[in-house]
């Protein structure tokens, strides 16, 4: 459509180096995306003859199986590629299975890899549009997307909120690629966790750290909760589990101190009894379900404006 920002061939790398008008872009075409999600018979035509590698270095439940339906309801062709089922086994380089995918004629590579700037690299490397997936603690931008249409949805809007975000922030992309996004918004990003998990420098992405986690949940909008990412951990850094649910854990007293009307998110996956108790998971607040169902309006959104631009999304010429 005449005067929106196209997206067209755009690597998804992440939300750092996305303009406000393309974050817009992403959710007005996620809102019609989330209508296709909604119907008996979801497959629309739109993609048909394109094809999309998920090419995915760390373990993936509820990413790798979104871009997997997204590319799939839009009728391209998928393709799945796990670590331990490549030949990266047998020692292949990165490079190597980047031009391996490239030259059977891929249109996207979604790539998830456990090191910081590895979908720039890829992006260097490899002709296909690439999309960030999470590269270790950097960025991960599809799920700031969908963070971001989940609480328009909820709140109507993103100006003006306060959106805590709460836990393990220095091993998390979530966080960062929420507090690009957020913070372009318009919203303002508080965060909070133990002293150990709050990495330098986070304050000149534009979030605001506080000491006490009372302050940071006080009268928000939305809390965010992280995952303890336990599989990054450093020695040293993370109190006992028990202490940790006892002074950052969110359950029922510490969500109260946030707007009687706060949204409540978590990424998934969860460690529930640690960062977050099953009393309010699964309780009206949260809107955790809600995420993964948007998250696959946004991946759609996402493989439909990188392969199209944006045309009409029923339109199969
Ligand atoms: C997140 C990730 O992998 O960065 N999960 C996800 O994509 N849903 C968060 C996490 O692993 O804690």
């Amino acid at each position: 459509m005449k005067g929106q920002v196209s997206l067209r061939g755009k690597d998804i790398l992440g939300l750092r180096t996305f303009s406000t008008e393309e974050i817009r872009r992403v959710l007005d075409t996620a809102k019609e995306m989330k209508a296709i999600v909604g119907r008996d018979i979801k497959k629309v035509p739109t993609l048909r003859g394109k094809s999309v590698v998920n090419l995915f270095f760390e373990p993936s439940t509820r990413t790798r199986t979104s871009f997997e339906l997204a590319g799939k309801y839009l009728g391209a062709d998928v393709v799945n590629i796990t670590t331990s089922s490549s030949s990266v086994v047998k020692g292949e380089s990165l490079r190597d299975t980047l031009l391996t995918v490239e030259a059977m004629g891929v249109d996207v590579i979604v790539m998830r890899h456990a090191a910081e700037g590895a979908a720039v690299y890829a992006s260097k490397i490899a002709k296909p549009v690439i999309i960030n997936a999470g590269d270790g603690a950097h960025e991960h931008p599809s799920q700031g997307l969908l963070d971001m249409f989940t609480i328009e949805e909820r709140k109507g809007s993103l100006e003006g909120l306060k959106v805590a975000i709460i836990g393990d922030i220095l091993h998390s992309r979530v966080a960062r690629s929420d507090i690009w996004g957020l913070t372009k918004m318009g919203a303002t990003v508080h965060v909070a966790g133990p002293k150990t998990l709050i990495p330098p420098g986070i304050e000149e992405m534009g979030a605001v750290v506080h000491e006490r986690i009372e302050d940071a949940l006080d009268e928000a909008d939305v809390v965010n909760v992280l995952r303890i990412q336990l599989e990054r951990q450093k020695k040293g850094l993370f109190p006992s589990p028990r202490e940790y649910a006892r002074i950052f854990g969110i359950n029922r007293a510490r969500l109260s101190l946030a707007k009687e009307d706060a949204v409540l998110l978590h990424p998934g996956p969860m460690n529930r009894g640690l960062e977050i108790s099953p009393e309010v998971a699964y309780d009206t607040q949260s809107a955790i379900q809600e995420q993964v169902k948007n998250g696959l309006a946004v991946r759609m959104a996402l493989l439909f404006l990188v392969l199209t631009g944006g045309k009409h999304v029923e339109d199969n010429h």
